[in-house]
């Protein structure tokens, strides 16, 4: 068992306004990688859907009674209340369940004071217990989804390589930049570590031609330091559909224990890499046939300006507004329009 970074965990948010791309799918089998690696690791299921839950086999309906997420929510600053709320789910893997109720938490928090701060408050009295803490969003940007970025130290964007998802990642980074800096920051040490490509298609010319513009994009954003955003980029490998993926969280279990020899048990593991750091000792794989990825350091700007961060003119301090914009003219040949 490795004890790094065990007083200081890492506190990523997987976050996503748009639903279904794969934030639920990639936190579970992430921490589950992570938690293989021999790294404790808490999985915060902050969404009242409850999937990341259910995912790793812990059902909201059989711990009616039991504390959850919503009860952490509510009483912060109460170390036993978070104790006993968490659940250990398998060997170094444990989740702090949510329940239908959170949904509630939206408008019974909404004017108490330290609202968008209360997950950040009660992780403090467990951060000596994980190393890696692992926080599934909700598909908003509420009351919810703000605690999860406020107790995050890092945020990575799951989503499915489509144009008008290029748009979603605009909101979300403005969303990110006002939470990092101003008056009203909540965490103004928040990093966007990088987008993971979900149930992706390395075939077709219309993901590709996304993915460009969105290494496109990170390449400007790494010129304009400051941004939260000017380290990110897009995290290899792309996590290919796999039916297998889709099937396993019916059964309580990740994709190492249900199906191990999948291609997303692969992916997965491969990505853990990419997050945490290779294991000591571990010689990594050859690249995939299938996977054209550049190598992981930040790419060269290239001239060509697909999507833009804009900049107030100086070059030195970014404006408010992220402009997202799709300006190849050939992205009608797959049918589909910018
Ligand atoms: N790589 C993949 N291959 C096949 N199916 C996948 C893959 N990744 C996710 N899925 C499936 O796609 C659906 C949406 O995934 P997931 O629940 O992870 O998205 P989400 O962003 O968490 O959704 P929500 O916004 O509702 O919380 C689920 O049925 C999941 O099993
Ligand atoms: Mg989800």
């Amino acid at each position: 068992m490795t004890t790094e970074g065990r007083n200081t965990p890492r506190r990523i948010a997987f976050m996503n306004q748009k639903g279904g791309v794969g934030k639920t799918t990639t936190t579970v089998n992430l921490a589950a990688a992570c938690a293989r690696r021999g790294t404790p690791t808490l999985v915060v299921d902050l969404d009242p859907q409850a999937h990341a839950s259910l995912h790793l086999g812990v059902d909201p309906a059989d711990r009616m009674d039991d504390a959850s997420v919503y009860d952490v929510l509510l009483n912060p600053d109460d170390p036993e209340t978070i104790r006993e709320a968490i659940v250990e789910a398998d060997e170094n893997l444990f989740v702090l369940p949510s329940e239908t109720d959170l949904a509630a938490a939206e408008f019974e928090l909404g004017d108490q004071p330290g609202r968008n701060t209360r997950l950040r408050s009660a992780l403090q009295s467990v951060r000596g217990r994980f190393g890696a803490v692992l926080i599934d969003c909700p598909p908003s940007l509420g009351l919810l989804t703000l605690n999860g970025l406020a107790a995050a130290g890092e945020v990575i964007i799951p989503m499915q390589a489509h144009f008008l998802a290029l748009q979603g990642v605009g909101k979300l980074l403005e969303t990110i930049r006002l939470l990092t800096t101003g008056e009203r920051a909540i965490n103004p040490d928040l990093t966007v570590t990088g987008v993971i490509l979900c149930m992706h298609d390395h075939q077709a010319a219309h993901t590709r031609e996304v993915v460009e513009d969105l290494e496109a994009f990170f390449a400007e954003a790494a010129e304009l330091p400051g941004l939260p955003w000017s380290s990110a980029r897009v995290l290899r490998p792309a996590v290919r559909r796999n039916i297998k993926l889709a099937e396993c969280p019916s059964f309580g279990q990740t994709i190492f224990e249900y199906a191990p020899e999948a291609n997303g048990a692969k992916d997965y593991a491969a990505l853990a890499e990419t997050v945490f750091g290779r294991p000591a000792g571990v010689i990594s794989p050859e690249p995939r046939a299938d996977d054209s990825s550049p190598p992981p350091e930040p790419a060269t700007p290239e001239p060509e300006q697909s999507v833009s961060a804009t900049t107030d003119g100086s070059g030195e301090d970014p404006v408010p507004e992220v402009r997202v914009v799709v300006s190849h003219n050939t992205r009608t040949q797959d049918g589909r329009g910018a």
